[in-house]
C-alpha cells in the first residue's frame, strides 16, 4: 500500500513542476479530488471496525492537512514570485536588457535637440525631401554656374536636360520657403533627411539628417548666434562642452563660419553657420535694411556620434541589434 511519505514526496515533486495557477489546480485535484487516494480511503472508512476506523481516520486527516498545506504554500510562493522576482544579489552585475524596443540613439539626440530649441522659443518646422533647384541652390545665392555648388555632391535629376527637382542636399532650402510664407520675427529649426552623392566611409553617409536653424528679426546679432549654439550644444553634451567658430564660406551667409564643438578634450566639426546674406533675405521677400538674421545647419548623426563616442557613422543606420542594444 502507498505510504503517506510516498504520497507527500510525489506531491512535492508535482508541485515543483507546477509553474502556474492552472497546474497547481490540477495537482490539487489529483491529490484531493474525487478520484484521489485520500477520497478513496475516506470512502472505505465506514466499513472498518470502530478502532481501526478511528485510527485510520486520524491518519487520513493528518495526510489531508499536509496536502492542503503544501498546496497552499506552493500557490503563495507562485504569487509572490510573480510580484517580486527572486534575485540573487550576490551575483555579478548584469546589464538590464529590455525585452522590447527602445529609442534609436540618433532619434534620442534629435528629441533632446527639439526640446532644447523649443525651450528657447524655436518652432520645429516640417519640410519635404524633394526640393526644387531654386530653393536648394539659386535662392541661396548659388546660380547654376556657381562654384559653391561643388561643395555638395548632388544627385541631380534632369528633366528634359534641365535641372528641375532634386533630392535636397541640405535643409537650407527651407530658409527662403519659410521667409516667403512668414513675417519676421521668427525662430525656427528644420530637421530632416538630406542626400549627397557621396562615397561612404566612417564619417560620410549618403543620406543623413541635418538640423537647420533660422532666426530673423530686428537687430539679430552674431553674438546671439554663438550664445544660442553654445546653449544647445551644452544642453546635449553637458556643461563641459564648448564651441568655436572658424572663418568659412557659404554663399548664403556673410560672414560665414564653421562650427566646431569640444567634447572630452577633442574638437570636432559639427556644421556651418553665419549671418544671413541680405540677398537671401531679399529672395524671401524680407527687407534686409530692416531685418537681420542668423542661420546654421548641423549634422544630426554627427552630434549623436560625438555624444556616444562612435567612430563609424554608418553603424547608426545599420540594422545591427548588437550595436543598437548598447544604447538602451
Ligand atoms: N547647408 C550647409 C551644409 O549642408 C550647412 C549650413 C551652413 C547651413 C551655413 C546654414 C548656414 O544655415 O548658415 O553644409
Amino acid at each position: 500500500m502507498t505510504s503517506q511519505n510516498d504520497i507527500i514526496k510525489a506531491l512535492e515533486a508535482d508541485l515543483v513542476q507546477a509553474s502556474n495557477e492552472h497546474a497547481i489546480a490540477q495537482v490539487k485535484s489529483k491529490y484531493l479530488g474525487n478520484n484521489s487516494f485520500i477520497s478513496e480511503q475516506l470512502r472505505l472508512l465506514p466499513g472498518l471496525a470502530p478502532e481501526e476506523k478511528a485510527q485510520k481516520g486520524k491518519e487520513l486527516n493528518i495526510l489531508k492537512n499536509q496536502i492542503e498545506h503544501a498546496i497552499t504554500e506552493a500557490r503563495e510562493q507562485l504569487l509572490s514570485s510573480q510580484q517580486f522576482p527572486i534575485k540573487d544579489i550576490s551575483l555579478p552585475g548584469q546589464r538590464f536588457k529590455q525585452p522590447y524596443g527602445h529609442m534609436h540613439p540618433a532619434s534620442r539626440v534629435l528629441q533632446e535637440t527639439y526640446k532644447i530649441f523649443s525651450d528657447l522659443g524655436f518652432a520645429v518646422v516640417d519640410s519635404g525631401e524633394i526640393e526644387t533647384d531654386w530653393y536648394n541652390f539659386e535662392a541661396l545665392n548659388m546660380p547654376e554656374t556657381h562654384p559653391a555648388r561643388e561643395m555638395q555632391d548632388t544627385f541631380y535629376i534632369k528633366n528634359n536636360g534641365k535641372l528641375d527637382v532634386l533630392p535636397r542636399t541640405h535643409t537650407s532650402g527651407m530658409q527662403v520657403r519659410f521667409m516667403e510664407a512668414n513675417k519676421p520675427p521668427f525662430k525656427i529649426i528644420v530637421p530632416g533627411r538630406v542626400f549627397r552623392n557621396e562615397d561612404e566611409d566612417v564619417t560620410h553617409i549618403w543620406a543623413f539628417h541635418q538640423i537647420e536653424g533660422l532666426v530673423v528679426g530686428e537687430g539679430v546679432s552674431m553674438a546671439q548666434l554663438k550664445g544660442t549654439l553654445l546653449h544647445v550644444v551644452q544642453g546635449i553634451l553637458g556643461p563641459e562642452a564648448d564651441i568655436r567658430f572658424r572663418p568659412s564660406y557659404f554663399p548664403y551667409t556673410e560672414p560665414s563660419v564653421e562650427l566646431d564643438c569640444r567634447y572630452k578634450g577633442q574638437w570636432l566639426e559639427l556644421g556651418g553657420a553665419g549671418m544671413i546674406n541680405p540677398v537671401v533675405l531679399q529672395n524671401g521677400g524680407i527687407d534686409p535694411e530692416k531685418y537681420t538674421g542668423f542661420a546654421f545647419g548641423w549634422g544630426a548623426e554627427r552630434i549623436a556620434a560625438i555624444k556616444y563616442g562612435l567612430d563609424d557613422l554608418r553603424e547608426l543606420w545599420r540594422p545591427r541589434f548588437e550595436f543598437l542594444e548598447q544604447f538602451v
